[in-house]
């Protein structure tokens, strides 16, 4: 997988015009698609689950990246996988076991990755870190579109990058939660692999030029 990706998340599209709007991140300069599913367990919002997965699958052109944040996620990830994910992933907090998790994912054949709330300090995946296909660093608390960005997040990603380096780990970095085209270089910069983007692109005059601008 290639670096400096950027990743549209569907959580802040238009839902009624669902199809223009996936048809949009198909024709620009994104790289992924970021699909955010929350249970109002583990985070204090419901946003979609599998209908809007099958669309996203009947219409998306490019690799689809689902952050999962729910409670027990081993339950969902192959209906996920069966749905068209290409990578999964799962919170570190909402996993007891999450070696075994990681292997479900890796073994019905997508890619996986564990996320991060930014109180959980990086120092948690040393155990895991050369297991994994990417690690998550959210830059918000999960739950909600359009917050504000948490500035420890450049520390953490440099902690990241440098566990990677010592293991040898091929895992990629990416970052969810505030990303603008101000903070994206900076963001690249420190270590990151993959932003998300989901205000920014969408609450934007102008979404493919913006998704454009936060490649640079
Ligand atoms: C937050 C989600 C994010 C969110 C990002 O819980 O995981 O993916 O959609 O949205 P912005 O870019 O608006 O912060
Ligand atoms: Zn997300």
């Amino acid at each position: 997988m290639k670096t400096k990706l950027i990743a549209p998340s569907v959580l802040s599209a238009d839902f009624g015009n669902l199809q223009r709007d996936i048809e949009m991140i198909n024709g620009s300069q994104a790289d992924w698609f970021h699909v955010d599913v929350m249970d109002g367990r583990f985070v204090p919002n419901i946003s979609f689950g599998f209908p809007v997965m099958k669309a996203i699958q009947e219409h998306a052109k490019k690799f689809v990246d689902v952050h999962l944040m729910i409670v027990e996620p081993e339950k969902y990830v192959e209906e996920f996988i069966n749905y068209g994910a290409d990578l999964v992933s799962v919170h570190y907090e909402a996993c007891t076991h999450l070696h075994r998790t990681i292997n479900l994912i890796q073994d019905k054949g997508a890619k996986a990755g564990v996320v991060l709330n930014p109180s959980t300090p990086v120092w948690v995946l040393e155990d895991i870190i050369t297991e994994v296909d990417l690690v998550l660093l959210m830059s918000v608390n999960p739950g909600f579109g359009g917050q504000k960005f948490i500035e420890n997040t450049y520390k953490k990603i440099r902690e990241t990058k440098e566990l990677i380096l010592e293991n040898n780990s091929t895992a990629l970095i990416e970052i969810d939660g505030g990303v603008n085209t101000e903070n994206a270089p900076k963001l690249f910069e420190a270590g990151a692999d993959v932003l998300v983007a989901g205000n920014a692109v969408f609450a934007s005059e102008n979404p493919e030029r913006t998704i454009e601008l936060l490649k640079v």
